[in-house]
């Protein structure tokens, strides 16, 4: 499926923007990583893509994090917010656009779509009644709650009960509508199995919800009535839309929508699917815009098979992790590891053993042992072979030749594990084959041809794997290919999507005789395991 929407070429994606109340977590890394190897992947397709990501800064939830920490809303969320673009620099992560809701020229953008959804008549006064959890700032049914009103998703906080005016947005109205949608765009909401659950949720009847609070003074004021304060949701779902405000333009909607929208895809987490595939096309639809491409809910992530999270206290550092591990080494364990759109978990000795077995032995070990017998038994020279030269048969060239096109619609389909594993199958057989084929005897038996061939495709295939591994693993590909001489930095995403773009580099037979061969160097240090106590 072509993920790529109406505007030719052109490709956004957002993560969430994560709440500051606290420094990011490897659940708000994992969102991340996954949009930079998309973006990585789109970029290489020859699509230009803008990345968003960004930090969703109202509501009472941060309101009260700023209290209990004694700073002013506004310097807590600088603080706050600054922690997330440090992390994504350790992880490597390109992001184009980093949207802050506090930011003022957001506040004009909210104005004006809340004016279009008033128009529509679409905003009305009313009385809320329920339990509210701060903690997920959403309002929850009795029946969806625990015992004493605890909030499943953060089970060490009650919900609270409200009873206000409130404005509400008329979200019934658009039952119908969003049905056809489901309906007509199967793809829309990603994988079935939240597609599924929003079905079943929207068929129980869609009920107005409220966009507006009387008790919360950190938010945007409700335009006409500055009593209320806009719903943190309401404000921070149109955080997609400022986000492409061009730097020097007015904050308009016009100005916002003329180039990218509408977003081909959304990534988020599965807990806030609801906001994503039912309120927000509904508000969109309200004010007449186009919908985005596909909203993708991932699973939850979990730390030695216990439930993970910011209010439980549980989580694991991304900054702890990053200072012991390498990013290409985090980025490969959490995209490789598990499946996206399932849950997962992290422990520490699987990182280590996956890591090591794959990149390591697997992938490191293929390419050191390569060049070494390249060097000795071909002077240390690419062999001057050609594609042609190998025989269809050759099970390398098999599977290289229908690699890239596997990989691509694993990529497509965010099915980064799956890419991984065709991609690391060709490793493994090219293991396998340097092993069977053992150019040393055939050095010794003067068979100088079929050495250079061997090692030919052996060569050619760690070229492919680390290529099409280039999104997840950018500094390791890099630091292969120019070993296999080179000059690309995956890691400058920009140029090496023009250098190397996947037309060209998805080709096997690519590696030609004209290339310097680099020094050969380890590219990925094997990992002890820690000192077990
Ligand atoms: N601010 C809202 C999003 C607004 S988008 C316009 C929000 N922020 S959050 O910081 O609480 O969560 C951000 C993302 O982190 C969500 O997609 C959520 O699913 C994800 N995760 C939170 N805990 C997680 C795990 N334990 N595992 C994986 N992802 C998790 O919601």
């Amino acid at each position: 499926m072509n993920l790529v929407d109406k505007k030719e070429n052109k490709f956004a994606l957002t993560t969430p923007l994560y709440y500051v109340n606290d420094l990011p977590h490897i659940g708000s890394a994992y969102t991340t990583m996954a949009a930079d190897v998309v973006a990585r992947f789109q970029r290489l397709v020859g699509n230009s893509v803008l990345l968003i990501t960004g930090t969703d800064e109202h509501g009472q939830k941060i309101q009260r994090s700023a209290e209990d920490k004694g700073e002013s809303p506004q310097d807590f969320c600088d603080r706050m917010s600054a922690g997330f673009g440090s992390l994504w620099e350790l992880l490597d992560i390109k992001h184009d656009r980093f949207i802050r809701t506090t930011n003022v020229r957001h506040q004009g953008i909210v104005k004006e779509f809340f004016q279009r959804v008033w128009d529509q008549g679409d905003i009305y006064l009313g009385q809320q009644k329920g339990w509210y959890c701060v903690s997920c700032e959403e309002f929850k049914e009795e029946r969806e709650l625990l015992e004493d009103h605890f909030c499943p998703l953060h089970p060490n906080k009650q919900a609270e009960w409200r009873d206000e005016e409130n404005y509400f947005f008329r979200l019934s109205k658009y039952q119908s509508q969003l049905e056809e949608l489901y309906k007509s765009q199967p793809d829309f909401i990603q994988p079935p199995s939240r597609r599924n659950e929003v079905l079943k949720f929207v068929e129980q009847g869609l009920q107005d919800f409220s966009i507006s609070r009387v008790n919360v003074d950190w938010g945007f004021p409700v335009p006409g009535n500055s009593k209320h304060t806009l719903y943190v949701w309401f404000d921070a779902l149109l955080g997609y839309v400022t986000a492409l405000l061009p730097e020097d333009a007015e904050a308009t909607l016009d100005n916002a929508l003329a180039e990218w929208w509408p977003i081909s895809l959304h990534l988020i987490g599965k807990d806030i699917l609801r906001f994503h595939a039912v309120y927000w096309p509904a508000m969109l639809m309200s004010a007449n815009l186009p919908l985005p491409g596909r909203v993708f809910g991932h699973g939850f992530l979990t730390k030695d098979g216990q439930k993970m999270g910011k209010s439980l206290g549980n989580t694991l550092d991304p900054f702890a992790l990053r200072e012991k591990y390498d990013a290409d080494a985090i980025r490969y364990y959490f995209l490789k590891e598990i499946e996206f759109g399932k849950d997962g978990d992290f422990n520490e000795i699987r990182f280590i053993n996956v890591l090591n077995a794959d990149l390591a032995n697997d992938l490191g070990n293929l390419l050191n042992r390569t060049l070494n017998m390249v060097k000795k038994y071909c002077g240390g020279q690419i062999p001057q072979v050609v594609s042609h030269d190998i025989s269809t048969e050759s099970p390398l060239k098999v599977i290289g030749l229908e690699l890239t096109e596997k990989v691509k619609l694993a990529y497509e389909a965010l099915a980064f594990s799956q890419a991984c594993e065709a991609i690391l199958f060709l490793v493994r057989a090219s293991n396998k084959f340097i092993d069977e084929q053992a150019p040393w005897s055939l050095y010794k038996q003067g068979q100088q041809g079929t050495v250079e061939k061997v090692l030919y495709v052996v060569l050619e295939s760690v070229r492919l794997a680390a290529y099409l591994l280039s999104p997840i693993i950018p500094n390791i590909s890099s630091d292969i290919y120019q070993q296999l001489g080179f000059d690309i930095n995956f890691n400058e995403s920009l140029s090496s999507s023009i250098e190397a773009p996947l037309c060209v580099h998805g080709t096997w037979g690519l590696l030609s005789s004209e290339q310097k061969l680099g020094i050969a160097r380890p590219i990925f240090k094997r990992i002890e395991p820690p000192e077990s106590n």
